[in-house]
């Protein structure tokens, strides 16, 4: 006779805590282990884009995009404090646990974009879901064109992944453009919105065979697609990640839901073209 396993796809599976980097103000990164390393080798097979439902005891569970890079070693979070469970995952200390499930929603297929120059246009805490991506292509350097990184962040210290910028400015063959709304007494670079750095001399964008990777707050969205647009950019060449409230994360409850789509299972990634037919304000 054989046996039949139901597995919980609501079981999130316990993690510990390895330490903890301020990045920001009320934005920490938080990197993690499994408990058992054969869930770690399974879950490390994630795609960039793709999100976790994370489990804070006693608190309660939300929807968290994954920022390394499958081509990275460590796994980690990077959190913004904003309620109750994202201040209860701010007040762990290294081992301490939480708990994991996923890998959830679709991701970006970064295969499918080999031999295409990419442009990453990112504005604050909208780097997160892009750092994936982003360390993806230059771990994979010499299988995309042109690779630009534009990001821009209230102030100079609202900018996150401060060392991983650096890193970035000096990549070869890897242009790295940052801007900030309001400078202050250590800041040399640009100042202004993240479109302006499109205007700055010596920076072209390649319109053809390309793929622009967009996230960011609504208002800094709006005003880059319209420059996008202006360019010649096409709806189906600008990609995006959508937020919605999540319970499941596997396409069983409903509450992502817009129109026919499930935001956790045939997102969060989408490009423009899909997210017009969706009927999503832009
Ligand atoms: C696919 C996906 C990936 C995400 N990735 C990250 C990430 O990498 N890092 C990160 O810090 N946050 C991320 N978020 C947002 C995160 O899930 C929410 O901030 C979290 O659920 C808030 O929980 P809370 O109990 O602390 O706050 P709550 O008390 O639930 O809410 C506090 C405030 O945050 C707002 N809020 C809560 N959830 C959302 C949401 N899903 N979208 C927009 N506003 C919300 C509420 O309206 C309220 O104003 C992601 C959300 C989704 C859907
Ligand atoms: S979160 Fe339940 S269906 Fe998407």
């Amino acid at each position: 006779m054989s046996e039949t396993v139901l597995q919980n796809v609501y079981l999130p599976k316990t993690v510990i805590l390895d330490r903890v980097v301020d990045e920001i103000d009320e934005v920490k990164t938080f990197f993690w282990r499994f408990e058992d390393k054969q869930e770690q080798e399974a879950f490390r097979k994630f795609m960039p884009g793709q999100f976790a439902q994370v489990t804070i005891f006693g608190a309660g569970e939300f929807p968290a995009s994954l920022p390394p890079s499958p081509t990275e070693s460590e796994v980690f979070f990077t959190i913004r404090k904003v309620g109750s469970v994202t201040a209860a995952m701010h007040a762990l200390k290294p081992g301490d646990r939480f708990a994991v499930r996923g890998p959830y929603g679709n991701g970006f297929p970064m295969e499918d974009f080999y031999g295409q120059n990419l442009i990453f246009v990112a504005g604050g805490i909208g780097l997160i879901p892009l750092r994936s991506c982003i360390v993806y292509a230059l771990h994979n350097r010499e299988r995309f064109q042109k690779v630009q990184v534009f990001y821009g962040a209230r102030t100079p210290k609202d900018l996150m992944y401060v060392d991983l910028l650096k890193e970035w400015e000096k990549s070869a063959g890897f242009e790295c453009h940052l801007t900030v709304d309001r400078k202050d007494s250590t800041w040399k670079g640009n100042v202004g919105v993240v479109g302006s750095l499109f205007q700055k001399s010596g920076v072209e964008l390649p319109v053809e065979n390309t793929t622009v990777f967009v996230c960011g707050p609504p208002v800094m969205f709006r005003f880059v697609l319209k420059d996008l647009k202006s360019m010649g950019f096409q709806d189906r060449q600008m990609v995006s990640t959508l937020e919605r409230y999540m319970k499941c994360g596997v396409g069983k409850c409903g509450h992502c839901c817009i129109g026919v789509a499930y935001v956790c299972v045939d997102g969060p990634v989408f490009n423009l073209e899909q997210i017009k037919k969706l009927g999503e304000e832009i």
